[in-house]
This record gives structure tokens, C-alpha cells and sequence, in this order.
């Protein structure tokens, strides 16, 4: 049995969350779980790779219908006009590597030609394979910025609470300041978070 790439439907959303979530279980995103499939409020493209029934593989872009309205500005001024944001990019892992992730890509970028998208932009953590894959696909690395977990002890240390009695235990934080070794060096969980831009035309 073969698997095929076509658009996502309604009914697929159990199974495109299952898949999501078990792509990242060995990732950097491994808590970011979504209980609901996410909805853009620009023309999207929205595939799923099936095998026999199941969802082994899915990707979002979400395609800009006004230049900068979802995508970060681009590298270069010459790169002006639409792009596509990659939102979503998980294959089941008992079915990486065999070219499901790419064919992904292929088919949405092709579906992308008559939007005359410039480039596509993806933002990703610092899973090396995932970086390689990017790579692999003629993507190149543009910016990056810091995500920062800090649990109990150490959101004490970094952080007050406005509110009396009210302390937090968790937090997420982005960094984007200069010191950025000190950052990895004090807390336990940061992950460099990547700009990674296609260009498309
Ligand atoms: C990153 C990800 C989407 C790639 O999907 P994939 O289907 O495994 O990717 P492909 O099969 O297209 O390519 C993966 C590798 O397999 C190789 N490959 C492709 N077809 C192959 C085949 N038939 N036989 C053996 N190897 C093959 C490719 O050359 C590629 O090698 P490389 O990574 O060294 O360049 C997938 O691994 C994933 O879901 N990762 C976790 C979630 C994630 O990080 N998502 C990214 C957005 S945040």
C-alpha cells in the first residue's frame, strides 16, 4: 500500500491532532499539543499524507492575501510581495524518511503557484534533523530569536507577580537580547527558535 497527498477534510481532525502530537512527541515541541486544528483567516493550503485510512503526514501555510499581514518582513527589500507561513509540518513518525515530508511541500508549493507567493516562512526549534530537513528543501536560515521554560525556582529568581498570593510556577518567555549564553547557561529548557525562508519566485 501506497500513501497520497490531498487536502485536508473536517473529518480528518482527530487524526491530524494524533498525528501531530506523536511528530513532536521526540522533538523540541514535544508540549506543544493543540486539543483543536487551527483555522487561518487568509486562504490556506491544508494537505494530509493517508495510508490505507490513516494520517501519516499533514502541512499548513497560510498565504498571505497583503504583503506582511502574517509573514515577518522579508530578508531583503527585493523579496517584497506575499508570502506563506508554514504553520503546521509533522509526519507520523513510524513514517519519516521516506519522502513524505517532501512530498508535502512539493504539493503545496505547486498548489502556491497561482497565489504568486514570493517565499515561504517557517519558524522552527533546534531539533538538528528538523534543521537538515529545512536545509534539504532549499531553505535557509534567516533569524533566530530564544525560547525560554522557566519552572518554579527559577521563575522566582527571574520574575515578580503583580498580584498578591498569585505565584507563578511556569513560564514561557521569548528572549531577544544579546546575552543570549548567559540565558542557556541560568535556565534548564531554552531553545533557539529559527526563521527559516523558501524562496519561491
Ligand atoms: C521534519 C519532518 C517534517 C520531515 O519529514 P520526513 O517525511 O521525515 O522527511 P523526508 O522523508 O521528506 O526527508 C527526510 C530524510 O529522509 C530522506 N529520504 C527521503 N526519502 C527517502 C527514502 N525513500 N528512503 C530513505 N531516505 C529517504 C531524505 O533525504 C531526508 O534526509 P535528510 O533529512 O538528511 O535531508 C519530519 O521528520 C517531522 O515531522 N519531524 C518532527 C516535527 C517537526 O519537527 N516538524 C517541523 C516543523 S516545526
Amino acid at each position: 500500500m501506497t500513501w497520497k497527498i490531498r487536502p485536508y477534510r473536517p473529518a480528518d481532525e482527530a487524526q491530524w491532532l494524533r498525528c501531530r502530537v506523536l511528530a513532536f512527541l521526540d522533538t523540541a515541541y514535544f508540549d506543544n499539543v493543540y486539543r483543536e486544528k487551527e483555522h487561518y483567516a487568509n486562504p490556506s493550503i491544508e494537505l494530509v499524507a493517508e495510508l490505507g485510512g490513516q494520517i501519516i503526514g499533514l502541512i499548513d501555510i497560510e498565504c498571505e492575501a497583503e504583503p506582511g499581514s502574517v509573514c515577518s518582513p522579508p530578508a531583503t527589500p527585493k523579496m517584497d510581495g506575499k508570502a506563506g507561513m508554514i504553520w503546521n509540518l509533522a509526519v507520523h513518525p513510524d513514517y519519516r524518511h521516506q519522502g513524505v515530508g517532501k512530498a508535502l511541500l512539493e504539493a503545496a508549493i505547486a498548489l502556491a503557484q497561482p497565489l504568486h507567493l514570493r517565499r515561504l516562512e517557517a519558524w522552527t526549534r533546534d531539533d538538528a534533523a528538523t534543521l537538515r530537513w529545512y536545509e534539504a528543501q532549499g531553505f535557509e536560515k534567516v533569524e533566530s530569536y530564544w525560547h525560554v521554560y522557566l519552572e518554579g525556582g527559577e521563575v522566582d529568581a527571574a520574575i515578580s507577580s503583580a498580584i498578591p498570593g498569585l505565584s507563578p510556577r511556569h513560564l514561557f518567555a521569548h528572549y531577544q537580547g544579546d546575552n543570549a549564553a548567559q540565558i542557556q547557561k541560568r535556565f534548564r529548557r531554552v531553545h533557539e527558535c529559527s526563521r527559516y525562508d523558501l524562496i519561491l519566485i
